[in-house]
């Protein structure tokens, strides 16, 4: 992404030092460094954030998140804390007049969501949300080949995140198996915002849960051989309708040990679309019309796949600088929690449920205006 149109960086403070900041960290003081200035961090937890600001070399340490806020020279934070307290600290960070990007889910539940950006709104400052893979090399150019034309108007899609859970490799991973975490939750808005980006809003979803380990034995480090209750379902199924009338299905697991199934199609009236992983940032995009043999490969030869996480806050620095949405803006994140919440109710309804927000019109494809 191209620097700030002034050539001014956004000064920023992070908010949560754990698994995922090292990336950011990394990321914002060197790839990103002409965008953003990290000028400190900070953590619930003592010692983290000195530890970081001392390995990252940020010019500040501060005690607490509300020392953070109160530096004046702070126009933005990243959240990186877990998703139970990104609205408490979104909201405080708001209140103190500072621009938001938190890590997925936006909240944990669309009713603060909603309180979020509406308190957003009253304090004139914009709240963007995670994920930023929708950036990457891969969504870009399947952003690209939806655009074209080539396959037509999408009429069905699927999407399957299937994998054995997070407690083989995150050393804290309990929080993945709490209230507003689960596999939706914490991997939905990656498949559900590629599938948004593509095919538009959602309007309605019917949703199969099942919970099948009451517990979870942790097998990473430092961890290891210690149980989590498991307090949400780890298998959930759901079915979308979009907008413009296409279906879609989407199945998230932490209960399956081994799949192949794709990570994400778009069919179309005229061809498919296989989309790679929406985790990741690049991978083969394939495409196949309707009257080709095989599938054909557009994406670049010998990529390699590089975590480019922060991308996102680029595209807030560069929003803030235009006085524009992000392209993340919250009401995209908004959507994909209510949609993820609504698969979630319908399973335990038994009916289906409608969706009441919508995607904002501003196309995720960067050479779009
Ligand atoms: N770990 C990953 O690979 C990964 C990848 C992508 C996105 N994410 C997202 O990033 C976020 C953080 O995940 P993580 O894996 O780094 O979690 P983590 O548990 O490793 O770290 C969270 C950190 O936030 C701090 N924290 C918690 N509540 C706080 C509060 N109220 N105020 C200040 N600090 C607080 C904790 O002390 C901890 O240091 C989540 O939203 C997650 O979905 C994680």
């Amino acid at each position: 992404m191209a620097k700030n149109s002034d050539g001014s960086r956004l000064t920023v403070g992070i908010i949560g030092i754990g698994n995922i900041s090292e990336t950011y960290l990394r990321n914002l003081t060197t790839l990103y460094s002409d965008s953003i200035d990290v000028r400190g961090c900070a953590d619930i937890v003592p010692g983290r954030s000195a530890q970081a600001a001392e390995q990252w070399n940020l010019p500040n340490t501060y005690t607490s998140v509300a020392d953070l806020l109160s530096d004046s020279a702070i126009e933005a934070v990243v959240v990186l804390t877990n998703p139970v307290s990104h609205f408490d600290v979104c909201l405080e960070a708001v209140r103190a007049g500072k621009h938001v990007y938190v890590e997925k889910p936006i909240c944990a539940t669309p009713t603060q969501a909603r309180a979020l950006l509406d308190q957003a709104q009253l304090f004139n400052v914009l709240v963007s949300s995670a994920p930023d893979t929708c950036f990457g090399s891969a969504q870009q150019l399947s952003l690209k080949v939806l655009k074209s034309g080539e396959i037509g108007k999408p009429v069905a899609g699927n999407a399957f995140m299937l994998c054995h859970g997070h407690e083989r490799w995150h050393p804290n991973p309990g929080f993945f198996y709490a209230a507003g975490a689960g596999p939706l939750m914490d991997m939905g808005p990656y498949y559900l915002t590629a599938m948004i980006g593509l095919m538009g809003s959602v309007v309605s979803v019917q949703g199969s849960a099942q919970r099948t380990f009451p517990q979870r034995e942790i097998q990473s480090l430092p961890l290891r051989g210690s149980s989590i209750e498991v307090e949400v379902p780890t298998h959930i199924v759901g079915v979308l309708t979009f907008e413009d009338g296409a279906l879609a299905t989407i199945v998230t697991s932490f209960d399956v040990w081994h799949s192949q199934t794709p990570h994400l199609e778009v069919h179309g009236t005229l061809g498919s679309l296989s989309v790679p992983d929406p985790n990741r940032f690049a991978g083969a995009v394939r495409v196949r019309r309707a009257a080709d043999e095989h599938w054909e490969d557009l994406s670049t030869p010998g990529e390699e796949e590089v975590d480019l996480r922060g991308l996102g806050v680029v595209d807030l620095a560069q929003a803030v600088h235009q006085g524009i949405a992000p392209r993340l803006g919250g009401e995209l994140g908004l959507h994909v929690l209510e949609v993820m919440a609504a698969i979630e109710e319908s399973a335990q309804l038994g009916s289906s449920v409608t969706i009441k927000s919508r995607a904002p019109e501003r196309s995720l494809l960067l050479s779009d205006a």
